[in-house]
Order: structure tokens, then C-alpha cells, then sequence
């Protein structure tokens, strides 16, 4: 079985033509997305030959050569007008901008992302080269957590907040949202109690102050 992170992920896939996972590594997402019928055909990518091969051992076992096509590629360089559905999922927030910033996305109707950091300017930059978010989850998995945001074209206006945690993740105030903000929250308090810098304590205490209101 997939992880729960790929499993929400590929909720976000279905029904579209041809995916393109970018830094797919096992290739585990597309195979899925294949043998569900999710999409009709899937490319899985990465920059580096040792996960690719990975993805291919993969794909062969799940006798998918057809239609998972295995592409060595620095990014999204290598996608065509068929292309209807990106999912990039398990790097760094800025990687995921610099690899957005040089794709042809023309064709591309729907992006599937999960950042494992720096999600803040990752909303900004979907935001000021209007993409819309239409789908968020917070999935806790091996006690992490992770923001999967699913993205179309259209304007949207996000706070700074809401550029952290994800305006719909926000909204839903979920119980899993709750315990990571929590988690922050004795975090804080703890670095307080240790703290005897007057402009540390202020920092501290202010954003403490806005993680309580956002959870209440
Ligand atoms: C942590 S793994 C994530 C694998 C999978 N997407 C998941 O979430 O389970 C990140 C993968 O991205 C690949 N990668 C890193 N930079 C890349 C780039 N610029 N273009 C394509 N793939 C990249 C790495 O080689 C690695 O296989």
C-alpha cells in the first residue's frame, strides 16, 4: 500500500489525462495513479539516475512500460502539451519554485504539491503567478506534518498567515492542525522560559500570541 501522503495525493489526480511526477524517485504515485485508471498514461521524472532506476524496477514489475514512461530530467523541462496534471511532492518549498519558474505549464490545468518546507514563499510565488488553491490537506504521517495543496489558474489574496499554514488548512482548524500548532506553541514556551533577551522574549511571546488566536 502507498503512503497516506501519496494515497491524498492521488485523490487530487483522478480523472485527469497525463500526469507528470516530478522527482518521483520509486515511482510509487504514478504506478498508483495507473493501476486505478486515474489518468491514461503517466510520466515519472527525476534529476538522478539511482531513484529513476528505482522507478523503473517498479514500473516493469507492475507491468506498466506503456504507460508509465520512466524520464531523466532536471525538472519539468521535458513536458508536452498532453500533460494536463503535475504532481511534485517530498522536496523543499524553494526547489519546487525554481523548478515552476522554467516549466511550460501552458497545458497544465492542475498542480499537486506537498513542500516539505518553506511553504510561505511557495504560496506567494503560485500566488503572484496566479494560481488558485482549490484543495489543502494537513496529513500527519511518521509524525510529521505535511501541507498537500492542490492548485488551479485564478487569483487569490493570502495573509502571511495563510501563506504558512494554508488558507483552507486554516480554515478547517483540524484536529491534526490543532496538535501541530500546539506542538509549535510548548516549543515557544519552553524557549521563553530560557530566554533573558528582551527582544527575543517580545518575538517570541507576539508569535505565540498569533498561534493561539489561530487555532482558537
Ligand atoms: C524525497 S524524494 C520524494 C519522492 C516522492 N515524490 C515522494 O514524495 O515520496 C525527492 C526526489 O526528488 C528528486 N529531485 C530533486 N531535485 C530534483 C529536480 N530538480 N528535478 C527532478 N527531480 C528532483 C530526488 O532525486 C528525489 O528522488
Amino acid at each position: 500500500m502507498i503512503s497516506k501522503r501519496l494515497l491524498s495525493a492521488s485523490e487530487y489526480i483522478k480523472g485527469y489525462n497525463v500526469l507528470a511526477d516530478c522527482g518521483t524517485d520509486h515511482g510509487y504515485l504514478p504506478i498508483f495513479c495507473l493501476e486505478n485508471n486515474y489518468v491514461t498514461k503517466a510520466y515519472a521524472s527525476d534529476n538522478k539516475e539511482g531513484p529513476l532506476n528505482n522507478a523503473i524496477a517498479n514500473i516493469k514489475q507492475a507491468d506498466l512500460e506503456k504507460a508509465v514512461i520512466p524520464v531523466l530530467a532536471d525538472g519539468l523541462s521535458y513536458l508536452n502539451e498532453e500533460v494536463d496534471v503535475v504532481s511534485i511532492l517530498g522536496m523543499g518549498g524553494r526547489l519546487i519554485i525554481s523548478i515552476l519558474e522554467k516549466a511550460p505549464l501552458d497545458n497544465v490545468k492542475r498542480l499537486v504539491i506537498i513542500a516539505n518546507s518553506e511553504n510561505e514563499q511557495l504560496r506567494d510565488f503560485l500566488k503572484r503567478n496566479d494560481w488558485k488553491i482549490v484543495a489543502e490537506e494537513l496529513i500527519k504521517e511518521k509524525a510529521k506534518y505535511y501541507q498537500l495543496q492542490v492548485l488551479e489558474r485564478g487569483k487569490m489574496e493570502l495573509s502571511n498567515f495563510e501563506k504558512e499554514f494554508g488558507p483552507l488548512i486554516i480554515k478547517e482548524k483540524s484536529d491534526i492542525f490543532k496538535e501541530m500548532i500546539n506542538k509549535q506553541i510548548t516549543n515557544l514556551s519552553k524557549a521563553l522560559s530560557l530566554t533573558t533577551n528582551s527582544e527575543s522574549i517580545k518575538k517570541i511571546k507576539n508569535r505565540i500570541e498569533v498561534l493561539e488566536r489561530v487555532i482558537r
